[in-house]
């Protein structure tokens, strides 16, 4: 059956959509996948982080039954409908700061990413736009110029738009300056300043857009005070603070919002993957200074905010805040984390181990050296599968281990998913 299914898709869809592994989904439950194959698999891949509250939640099934049968489709533009008022309004109670905000919906990760660019030009009557190496914002053509990775994602798709600059990311591990933390002085942040004379001109610029911690990247976590100082310089400009909360948001690392981790306030937040439990939604929230400036129509589209999702985010947020998912994330980061470390310990090929909340990765590495082991790294991707447990990898380098199971994931599926990867590091 699923070598089957595997030759179909292999006829019909396009090497580019690409798989990190041969599973069917037959039913899918809490961080648990039942395949075609008949085997069953616990799932620390979680979709990417689009199911921190669990595969079919079930708060999450009824709410999407109960709005299908009222109605499925409304384009907001043409009828408005309440569940799209509802998900805006919680999402914008989560917002850290005191200040009147606004928000709308989209469908994807990268429709947020591309709808805070266009919202910042648009108030600031600026052009540029500067994002970070390792960065990772989205496929569409703004948001793969933003990205910073050649393979797979950039290759080939080219010419990108123009007006965005990189800076380098506070990746301690591999630091750009090739300094080590704290000694460093926080040179990443220092040598924006230098950026500014020597690449963009600040007044010029109208947005910095950061993953607070690097997700596709790698899951890279920077200093706390590089993040202040960040928003320092912003301020300092007039340039507005742009978090990418796709993957590091819907408390993955122990926060609602995961910058909310380093004592700052953005003025535009994008947050999409697990806010409407599994199904397509995303949100561009921000400042309502901000987010009012474009002109009536200029903002949206046709499904953006569509009432199913919506309903399905109203269910996942409340669900997420009652069941206290981002304490249980912090529960599960100590637990992967401990097992982390104790692998870097045991095995020379374990680099950097990292973690903030549940958002917790290791590097594999070429043993004695930091140079990273893709090809390593991929086969305890496949070992790991062939064994029942799902999971990706992740960085520049394609040498990262990182975990996005759903926070609902019980204690013992959790161990055994960890045991299971303990294995394929012994055998590997
Ligand atoms: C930080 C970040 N931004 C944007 C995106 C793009 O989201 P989507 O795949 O929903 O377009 C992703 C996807 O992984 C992401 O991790």
């Amino acid at each position: 059956m699923s070598q089957e299914l595997l030759e179909k898709k292999n006829r019909l869809i396009p090497r580019g959509v690409y798989n990190t592994n041969s599973v069917f989904v037959e039913r899918a439950e809490g961080a648990l996948i039942w395949g075609k194959d008949g085997r069953r698999y616990i799932d620390f891949a979680g979709a990417i982080g689009s199911l921190n509250v669990g595969h079919s939640n079930p708060r999450v099934v009824e709410a999407v039954k109960r709005q299908a049968e009222k109605f499925v489709g409304s384009c907001f533009h043409t009828a408005m409908h309440e569940p799209y008022l509802q998900v805006v309004e919680k999402l914008l109670s989560l917002y850290p700061g005191d200040f009147p905000k606004k928000g709308f919906l989209v469908n994807s990760g990268a429709e947020a990413v591309e709808n805070a660019v266009k919202i910042a030009r648009h108030f600031t009557s600026r052009p540029n736009i500067l994002v970070f190496e390792h960065a990772f914002h989205g496929r569409t053509l703004l948001t793969l110029a933003m990205t910073s990775k050649v393979m797979p994602y950039k290759k080939g798709f080219g010419p990108f738009p123009t007006g965005i600059y990189r800076l380098p990311y506070p990746y301690c591990y591999r630091c750009p300056f090739s300094l080590s933390y704290s000694d460093c002085g926080l040179r990443c942040a220092s040598y924006i300043e230098d950026f500014f004379v020597t690449h963009v001109d600040p007044q010029e610029v109208a947005a910095v857009v950061i993953e607070p911690v690097i997700g596709e990247g790698g899951f890279v976590i920077p200093p706390r005070e590089y993040m202040v100082k960040l928003r320092e310089i912003t301020e300092k400009y007039g340039i507005l603070l742009v978090a990418d909360e796709v993957q590091a948001g819907f408390c993955r690392t122990g926060k609602f919002f995961s910058i909310e981790n380093f004592g700052v306030v953005p003025d535009i937040i994008t947050i999409a993957k697990s806010m409407a439990g599994g199904l397509p939604l995303a949100a561009v929230l921000g400042r309502a200074e901000v987010m009012d400036h474009p002109q009536v129509g200029g903002l949206g589209g046709t499904f953006g905010g569509n009432p199913v999702s919506c309903a399905a985010a109203v269910a996942a947020i409340d669900f997420a805040l009652e069941e206290n998912l981002c304490e249980r994330a912090v529960e599960i980061g100590d637990k992967v984390l401990k097992r982390f470390s104790a692998w870097k310990e045991r095995f020379p090929f374990v680099g950097d181990v990292r973690g903030l909340g549940a958002m917790a990765a290791f590097e594999v590495v070429k043993v004695g050296s930091k140079d990273p082991d893709k090809e390593t790294t991929s086969r305890i991707v496949q070992m790991a599968y062939e064994r029942g447990l799902l999971l990706i990898s992740a960085g520049v380098y394609s040498n990262v281990i990182r975990v996005l199971m759903p926070l609902v994931i019980r204690e013992e599926e959790l161990e055994e998913g960890l045991s299971i990867l303990e294995e394929v590091l012994e055998e590997v």
